[in-house]
């Protein structure tokens, strides 16, 4: 199993580390612009390796794609981060020309790639890979739903004073500061709906701390944070890899699931080795469905800003 991770900058050094402790993939090619900047990480994780007990192979490359070539999952992370104060969407007239000839380099070495795309505006630029490559809809996966799940379960374990491993929760939708649909009413502690433990306002608050996780993080942090992110990634490549069949949200072509067409936005879907084997269509309640409605708008608006 052979990985590529695009941008060795901190977000894509995490997902290379992460995949790495996890030992499943026999290989990782981390790639980046900058001269000798992904054989340093690389390298530097490599170090690790005797310590923390993995066998995967790491290595960097210079803007070399052909070192990629075969690459069964390819990840992107590759573009500006925000920084404190901005939106995602900002991001968008950069991030989109980065996305589209990354993404064409790596489909010209990997015909039969994976892609996972991480780059803001996440869903936007999921949407792109779609319209600018010809693969099938099932091998292109935008992260983002995972990462703001995590999160959710972060500060529901916090309101309820459980550890996180007895909490369950998903966030569908954009994943945007308003976009992000946490579904509260579906969150549990060991199977008990949340809502026996929290009140309305709790919960609600839970919620708005969900939305703004990542811009909490860049205010403190002065960039976008790394570890979760990183960590995300890899539970998606590893559900690819071993074919795990795990549901996460992910942002995903839709094409009438949710009543939603022609947008890539996060919903319940199944990985495993053929990517999205399953888009998973639940229950929303009337004012969860009403918020993705929403968030779909503002996905679109963002869309309406690529030159296709
Ligand atoms: C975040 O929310 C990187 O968009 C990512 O931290």
């Amino acid at each position: 199993m052979k990985v590529t991770v695009v941008g060795a900058g901190a977000v894509g050094a995490s997902c290379a580390e992460y995949i790495a402790i996890k030992d499943f993939a026999s290989e990782v090619v981390l790639l980046d612009i900058k001269e000798g900047f992904a054989e340093g990480k690389a390298m530097d994780l490599m170090q690790t390796a005797s310590l923390n007990g993995f066998d995967t192979k790491i290595t960097g490359v210079t803007n070399d794609y052909s070192k990629t070539a075969g690459s069964d999952i390819c990840v992107i992370t590759s573009g500006i981060p925000r920084k404190p104060g901005m939106t995602r969407e900002e991001l968008i007239g950069i991030n989109a020309g980065i996305v589209k000839s990354v993404s064409s380099s790596l489909i010209e070495q990997s015909p039969n790639t994976i892609i996972i795309v991480v780059s803001n505006p996440m869903d936007t630029m999921t949407y792109l890979v779609h319209k600018t490559t010809n693969l099938p809809k099932n091998r292109i996966i935008g992260m983002g739903g995972a990462l703001d799940s995590a999160r959710f379960k972060y500060r529901l374990a916090e309101a309820l004073e459980a550890p996180i491993s007895d909490v369950d929760g998903m966030v569908i939708g954009g994943h945007s500061d308003k976009g992000m649909v946490p579904l509260t009413a579906h969150a549990t502690r060991n199977s008990v709906k949340v809502s026996e433990f929290l009140s309305a306002d709790r919960l609600d608050q839970v919620k708005e701390d969900t939305k703004v996780g990542g811009a909490t993080l860049t205010k403190l942090l002065g960039t976008s944070a790394w570890y979760a992110p990183g960590a995300a990634v890899s539970g998606l490549v590893q559900a690819i890899a071993c074919d795990q069949k795990k549901m996460f949200p992910c942002s995903t072509l839709l094409e009438g699931e949710y009543g939603l067409n022609d947008l890539c936005i996060g919903v319940p879907v199944i990985l495993g080795r053929n990517g999205i084997e399953e888009i998973v269509t639940i229950k929303l309640s009337d004012a969860e469905e009403a918020h993705l409605k929403e968030s779909a708008e503002g996905v679109q608006k963002t869309n309406g800003l690529l030159e296709l």
